[in-house]
């Protein structure tokens, strides 16, 4: 697979990109593994003529409103994020009516529809960032309430969150955080801004993806424990051979999971599923996420 793969990469000018929770076997075969706001950055600028993008629709999606020039294949169809389907471009501009002259910023989890409504985007990486920048005192936060809530806590700017969530992140609860303590007091606890308030307020330290790969770069503790998706452990261990890790709970995202490698080559072979955003709505959406973009680099 690997060198059907590689075959298929140089006949077709490719690059295989991957989100940081993908599977093992699609990890070890991509040319860039990373976090939504590295490969929202790198599909902006990387020289190809086609992007598989191993993630979920939404990341897909970035890269072809980002460069419409090049061909954007999501090897499954199906490959979704449910948290980006709780707000619809509708209910952004209700939002709006209700709070009129408030910057709407968007976690980078959400359709290209509400990326264009909205004013800027942000990733868990650069979303404290982005929010301390704009110039208001109030912002509407959408979709993610977890996050939203954790932004409240660095900035002194009022946050006025979408009631939405992930699922996966969601699972983890302030249980699993005490019990880990008690069977491993050594440990780093290191949880995603999409964990419940509770959990982030317990834990040690709070990061997205490419944060937590960071921290354990420079951490001296010998285990950490991470609170997100399980993908990250195969991550972790690649990069920092000599630590230990393991998983607060079951957490698997079942949509980062449905790309296998085989998918990936069969995208290549039958160039499916071309990823495109119409014109209109693209246009709009790459403001905001040129925005970020400029603003959290
Ligand atoms: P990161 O931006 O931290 O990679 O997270 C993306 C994501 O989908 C988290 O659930
Ligand atoms: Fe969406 Fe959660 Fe899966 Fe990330 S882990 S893609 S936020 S459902």
């Amino acid at each position: 697979m690997r060198d059907r793969l590689r075959r298929l990469k140089e006949g077709n000018d490719a690059v295989i990109l991957a989100h940081n929770y993908q599977r093992d076997e699609v990890q070890d075969a991509a040319d860039y593994v990373g976090d939504s706001f590295e490969l929202s950055k790198i599909a902006s600028e990387i020289r190809c003529r086609v992007i598989v993008f191993c993630g979920v629709d939404f990341m897909a999606e970035n890269a072809a409103i980002l460069s419409p020039e090049k061909q954007v294949l999501l090897p499954v169809k199906e490959a979704t994020c449910p948290m980006s389907h709780m707000i619809s471009r509708k209910d952004v501009r209700q939002l709006k009516k209700r709070y009129p002259e408030t910057p709407v910023v968007c976690y980078v989890n959400t359709s290209a529809d509400v990326k264009a409504e909205c004013d800027t985007c942000c990733t868990s990486a650069n979303a404290v960032k982005i929010i301390n920048a704009l110039d208001a005192d109030r912002i509407l936060f959408v979709p993610d309430r977890n996050l939203g809530d954790y932004l409240a806590t660095k900035t002194d700017k009022e946050i006025i969150s979408w009631n939405g969530f992930c699922p996966t992140h969601q699972v983890i609860t302030l249980g699993d955080v005490l019990i880990k303590r008690q069977e491993q007091p050594d440990c780093e606890i290191v949880v995603h801004p999409e964990c419940r308030p509770e959990v982030i307020a317990a834990a040690d330290y709070v990061y997205g993806t490419g944060g937590m790969l960071r921290h354990a770069a420079k951490s001296k503790a010998r285990h950490i424990a991470i609170g997100t998706e399980v993908g990250m452990l195969h991550r972790l261990a690649t990069q920092e051979p000599n630590k230990e890790f393991s998983a607060l709970a079951d957490t698997v995202c079942p949509n980062m999971k449905r790309t296998r490698l085989k998918d990936a080559v069969q995208a290549l072979e039958q160039k499916k599923y071309r990823v495109t955003v119409p014109e209109n709505v693209r246009k709009d959406a790459k403001k905001a996420l040129d925005k970020m973009l400029e603003m959290g680099a």
